[in-house]
């Protein structure tokens, strides 16, 4: 099929590149110069394991092309993925909608008859009852439907996840638009992917609901932490045996500095916003305190840091291991690392942050931090190392090596991924929220 796919950011560059693996003509279409220019080379412009290869391949082979030009996408397409962001807008939770808003209005006058609009962005509920009726509004003429494809590719697995997705959750509002996206799927289906047709404002729920889910449970598991400092239980311990319970699940239950990046945060807040708008704010207050037990994270963190410098941060070398929101990812969207790194920063720690993928975006926004690219440049005469995005590479580290680097060998492990034990019995001092017995 001729698919065009608007907005090659994380979604939509693995999206396309993805779409064009599986044997369609693929047209990607960004505003962005820089970002076009690197696609077009077969470069993604941001970290993506597995992507640069795909890319590179699909590129060659001439089965994948980048424009500007909502004008010639419309021309071009069968299909139309919309994949452009929807940030929570400034001042409020509610998502901000002028992105996808403006595709469509791009779009919209160049769609040819029996094509199919069909969003990805993650959205409010009704948002696509409005949109096909602003194409509607816009081309009268044409003949031309508009369906949505919640997408759930986590960043760090994008490409396999995009490839051999879990489940395939459509909303249409006609059989041509399911027969389109089954032919869309078709690699998928054969491989035995459930496929959930419905209408459309389920298949935008099924996207937040989902994010929502993700959330609460590491909320819960954290909250369980804040209930193990206070009792003196540990929380790795209570995951692992909670998690044995297959009705409950060990994945999402990992404990530490809680969750960040471009989705969870603000997803789970632009679903409070529009359930207040539907009159059901009621049925959604606990996210609030989900997000609440999340951002205390953050604090706690930093008073904990506080505490093992005892008792302020003036003077101190502190070493953050991880800038990521989450490790093989270089996305410091709302990363909870960087704002730790921050606020220590601003009690007046000197702060040094070592990532192995995101130091670039880290410096954009956070410039007055200082980086290193080397994790014992980063860690050289420090009073204190915290472990805030759980990379491999940190739990390979050798302790007693690193130990010499140190002014004072004092770890707080913000993930719970390294090895306590063996940190110990190096020399060092290592802490962590919720496991105040270990
Ligand atoms: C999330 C969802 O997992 C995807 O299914 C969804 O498609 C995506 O959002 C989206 O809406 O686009 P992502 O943001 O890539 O994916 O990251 P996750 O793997 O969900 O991790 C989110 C955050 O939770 C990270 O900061 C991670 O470190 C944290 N986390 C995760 C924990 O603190 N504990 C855990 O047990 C798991």
């Amino acid at each position: 099929m001729r698919i065009t796919v608007i907005g090659t950011g994380y979604l939509g560059a693995v999206h396309a590149a993805c779409m064009a693996d599986s044997g369609h003509e693929v047209l990607g279409v960004d505003v962005d110069p820089r970002k076009l220019a690197a696609l077009s080379e077969g470069r993604p412009p941001f970290f993506e394991p597995g992507l640069p290869e795909l890319l590179r391949r699909t590129v060659d082979a001439g089965s994948l092309r980048f424009t500007d030009s909502l004008q010639e996408a419309g021309e071009f397409g069968e299909v139309h993925f919309v994949c452009v962001g929807t940030p929570q807008q400034p001042g409020s939770y509610a998502a901000d909608m002028k992105y996808v808003d403006a595709v469509v209005d791009g779009l919209a006058p160049h769609l040819r008859d029996g094509s199919l609009v069909v969003g990805k962005s993650t959205v409010p509920v009704g948002t696509a009852a409005r949109l096909a009726g602003r194409i509607a509004e816009l081309n009268p003429a044409v003949d031309a439907e508009l369906a949505w494809n919640p997408e759930f590719l986590r960043e760090g697995f994008a490409v396999q996840d995009t490839l051999r997705p879990d489940r395939l959750v459509v909303g249409v509002t006609s059989e041509r638009a399911d027969a389109m996206l089954r032919e869309v799927y078709a690699p998928m289906l054969t491989a035995g992917c459930p496929y959930i047709s419905t209408d459309l404002a389920t298949a935008e729920l099924v996207k937040v609901a989902a994010n929502s889910f993700l959330a609460t449970k590491i909320s819960f598991v954290n909250a369980m932490a804040e209930v193990c400092d206070a009792a003196g239980g540990d929380v790795v311990t209570l995951a692992d045996a909670i998690g044995h319970d297959t009705r409950i699940g060990r994945r999402f239950l990992s404990a530490g500095v809680g969750f960040g990046g471009g989705c969870l945060p603000k997803d789970i807040r632009a679903f409070m916003a529009r359930a207040g708008e539907l009159g059901v704010g009621e049925a959604l207050s606990f996210l609030k305190a989900v997000d609440e037990v999340n951002m205390r994270r953050r604090q706690r963190t930093v008073d904990l840091a506080r505490e093992l410098v005892g008792g302020s941060f003036l003077g101190k070398n502190v070493a953050i291991l991880g800038a990521a929101f989450k490790p093989d990812s270089d996305d410091v969207r709302d990363s909870p690392a960087l704002n730790i790194a921050a606020a220590i920063q601003l009690q007046g720690g000197q702060v040094r942050v070592h990532d192995p993928e995101a130091i670039d975006n880290a410096r954009a926004q956070f410039p007055t931090l200082d980086y290193a690219l080397d994790i014992e440049k980063a860690c050289e005469r420090a009073d204190l190392v915290l472990h805030l995005t759980e990379w491999t590479q940190y739990r390979e580290l050798d302790a007693g090596r690193l130990l010499k680097v140190v002014r004072e060998p004092v770890l707080i492990d913000g993930r719970n991924t390294l090895d306590m034990a063996a940190w110990r019995s190096a020399g060092w001092t290592v802490r962590a929220l919720g496991r105040s017995q270990h």
